[in-house]
């Protein structure tokens, strides 16, 4: 099966062209050059970019692979969640295009995306297993029971850990987006340098006391700010690192929660965050001493990208799921029970 994947969520505008495992094309234009100055993202900016180079970047896609417009099977498109100005430019060319080439659309869940891209390079993967998406926009723990069928365990009540990155690295004066900027910068510090307390999520008398798989990211990003208005804080480098440090053991202690929860032995980490080195480096030392097995995608296909929405769309068409031309985008849906809309 041939399918050609369309990304618009956030700021990267991707086009991929999938045959069965096989990635045939796999384009990404990058709009950091237009939000860096901003700090972070302008969602009126990154639509219009999208309108721009959409066209031009699916032309370059089909070349890329090598093939006619007609041989492709399928058009799978992100209809949620993401910037809804965003989602509509990618759901709007992906539909004219499934309409003048006759060929079936289905829309797909960002958040499955980023779930099943591990699949496509693993297909040792097999369901049920717990997975992890941490991104810029989602820090969210899944018991991945079946194509379609994923229970949240876990959220995070504020911030997103990327998000926590990019907001921390502004405080540290680094670029945009700051997750490799800290990445990078932590490797050289001293986490012991600067401590930071495990945030305490348990409300007395809350609803809230059960979820022990939620997290909270926007305490840490406080800590730091305060540290940096002592008289002698501690050096960037070694900030970055402690920073790193605490973000890192809260994500890795809930997915080993998580697995001995569900009981399942195979964990999956996706999402921007998971191209972070010390993460990976953390989670294969986890895994070993727990007797479990986790999967993370190549750095490339952990950001945003098209492959995995080509591959996503994939599992769904082969269920016989189509979605129709009046298909709409939804800037937020949880990922639960997932189907072709
Ligand atoms: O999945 P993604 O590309 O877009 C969203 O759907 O949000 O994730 C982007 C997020 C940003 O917050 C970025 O700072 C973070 O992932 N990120 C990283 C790293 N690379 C990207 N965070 C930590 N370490 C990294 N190496
Ligand atoms: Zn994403």
């Amino acid at each position: 099966m041939m399918v050609l994947g369309i990304e618009t969520s956030c700021d990267e505008t991707a086009v991929a062209v999938l045959r069965d495992r096989t990635i045939l094309a796999d384009c990404i234009a990058s709009q950091d050059d237009i939000h860096t100055r901003f700090g972070g993202i302008v969602p009126e900016l990154a639509s219009r970019r999208h309108i721009e180079v959409l066209p031009q970047l699916a032309e370059s896609a089909r070349t890329t692979a090598g093939i006619e417009w007609r041989n492709l099977d399928a058009i799978a498109v992100t209809r949620a969640p993401g910037l809804i100005g965003c989602l509509l430019v990618g759901l709007s060319f992906a539909k004219a295009l499934a309409f003048a080439l006759d060929k079936p659309l289905i829309g797909v869940n960002h958040l499955e995306g980023h779930l099943l891209a591990a699949q496509l390079f693993a297909p040792e993967l097999v369901f049920p297993f717990v997975g992890l998406v941490v991104s810029g926009g989602h820090t969210s723990l899944y018991h991945a029971r079946a194509l379609g069928q994923y229970e949240l365990l876990g959220a995070t009540r504020d911030d997103a850990a990327g998000e926590a990155y990019d907001k921390v690295a502004k405080l540290l004066g680094l670029g945009f987006p700051g997750g490799p900027q800290i990445d990078r910068l932590a490797a050289t510090g001293n986490a012991k340098a600067a401590r930071f307390a495990r945030p305490n999520l348990k409300v007395r008398g809350s609803p809230f006391e059960i979820a022990v798989h939620d997290f909270s990211f926007s305490g840490l990003k406080t800590a730091v700010a305060q540290l940096l208005q002592r008289s002698s804080p501690p050096a960037v480098a070694d900030i970055a690192a402690g920073f790193q440090h605490r973000v890192v053991e809260e994500l890795v202690r809930r997915l080993v929660a998580a697995a001995e929860t569900t009981g399942c032995r195979q964990i999956v980490v996706s999402g921007g965050v998971a191209a972070n080195r010390a993460l990976r480096a953390r989670l294969e030392t986890v895994v070993h001493e727990h007797q479990l097995q986790v999967f993370i995608p190549p750095v490339r296909f952990c950001t945003d990208n098209a492959v995995m929405i080509a591959w996503a769309g994939m599992q769904h068409l082969q269920r016989g799921e189509r979605s129709g031309l009046d298909l709409n985008a939804a800037a937020t849906e949880e990922l639960g029970h997932v189907g072709a809309a």
